[in-house]
């Protein structure tokens, strides 16, 4: 029995199936390579010593998963692929909801018809909008998101949540990530973003490396201790980590739960700049700019459930996630494209 792991080459869904083949498990990886390289599988099959099936396919495509799930013997599903620019999907609307809504449509039908019916999902603390204060809780009401990406986990949250209520037999398990940052201790996979980085963890190590002069630091007049935003930053193993408990328990239940994933701690921009320097002896110039539109001051979850019910709990910290991502970045300054 195996896995499927849809956008199982991205980020996060290389960095899981890196920790799923550790812990023994037989997996199948999806994707169009959209926004990843086929490279991602060869080094993931390299650090672990296990080799896997891969198929490149889109999860629009019905015919095509149809396909996979007769061919591979697949028990469950691990959901990654989506679009996932918050600015992008504000300029592209149709094609964030078309992709992530109507792909997930596609992929749960499809799961349907062959009897598959245990299910892990990529949500994102975006869900929790702009009324709540942190520390954020799985019980608090949810909405209000600020852009269409955001609005996209919304809807698909809901979606399996109808899902489950109308048929029991499926088990959901929503994981509403904070924020995931820095890449596998062997530097041979990380984060690879297209262009110029929207997210400022990817910033800071381009400026690093010398390929992009300096960091634009939006706003210092938040209500926060220096005055910079405050985010949950979460070691991308350690959120690797929590896919495979996540799993196991959806294996053994039929519910449809929720689960924050981060490390109930918020950083500020500046002191992740700090830790960077810190972890790495390369300094980080910046420079304070304007509040970027759409951004909370202050974003960080009660991580409390995760370690009650799935016995998760993040183990690494900034100063690890910086470090880790400094020598992904440094021997790969040009991510997966060398
Ligand atoms: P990523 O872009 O690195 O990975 C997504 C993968 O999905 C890519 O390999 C891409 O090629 C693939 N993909 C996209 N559309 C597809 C399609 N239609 N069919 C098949 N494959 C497709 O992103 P990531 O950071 O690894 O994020 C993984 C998931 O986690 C996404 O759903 C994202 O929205 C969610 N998430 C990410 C963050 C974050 O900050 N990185 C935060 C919260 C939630
Ligand atoms: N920031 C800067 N400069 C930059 C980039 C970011 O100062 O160049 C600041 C932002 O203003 C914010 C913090 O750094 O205060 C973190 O910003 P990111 O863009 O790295 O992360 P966000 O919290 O804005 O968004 C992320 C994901 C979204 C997801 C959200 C909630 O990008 O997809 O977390 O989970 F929806």
């Amino acid at each position: 029995m195996a896995i499927l792991i849809t956008g199982g080459a991205g980020y996060i869904g290389s960095h899981t199936c890196v920790e799923l083949l550790n812990a023994g498990k037989e997996i199948v990886v999806l994707d169009n390579y959209s926004n990843s390289s086929p490279e991602v599988n060869a080094r993931v099959k390299e650090i672990t010593g296990k080799d896997f099936e891969t198929v490149e396919c889109d999860i629009r495509d019905e015919k095509g998963l149809h396909e996979v799930f007769s061919k591979y013997d697949i028990d469950s599903v691990i959901h990654f692929a989506g679009l996932k620019a918050v600015g992008e999907s504000c300029q592209k609307p149709l094609e964030y909801y078309e992709n992530n809504i109507g792909g997930t449509v596609n992929l749960l039908k499809v799961m349907a018809a062959h009897n598959v019916k245990t299910i892990v999902f990529s949500s994102s603390a975006t869900v929790y909008g702009e009324k709540n204060v942190a520390p954020f809780h799985e019980e608090m009401e949810v909405g209000g998101t600020t852009n269409p990406y955001g609005t996209t986990k919304l809807y698909i949250e809901t979606i399996l949540q109808d899902l489950w209520k109308s048929d029991n037999e499926w088990s959901v398990s929503i994981l509403r990530y904070f924020n995931p940052i820095g890449a596998h201790s062997s530097g041979r996979i990380g984060e690879s973003p297209n262009g110029i980085p929207n997210n400022l963890m990817p910033y800071i190590s381009q400026v690093a490396v010398g390929k992009r002069e300096k960091l634009s630091v939006f706003g210092d007049d938040y209500e926060t201790e220096d005055g910079t935003g405050v985010r949950d930053y979460i070691h991308v193993v350690d959120l690797a980590l929590g896919h495979v408990v996540a799993l196991e328990r959806a294996m053994k239940i039929n519910a449809c739960e929720v689960f924050n994933l981060g490390t109930g701690k918020g950083v500020s921009v500046l002191e992740l700049v700090h830790a960077f320097e810190e972890a790495t002896g390369v300094k980080v110039p910046y420079v304070i700019a304007p509040r970027r539109p759409g951004d909370i001051a202050t974003s960080y979850s009660d991580a409390s459930k995760a370690e009650r019910v799935l016995g998760w709990k993040a183990t690494r910290n900034a100063f690890d996630a910086c470090r880790d991502t400094w020598n992904w970045q440094k021997n790969n300054p040009d991510g997966y494209s060398v």
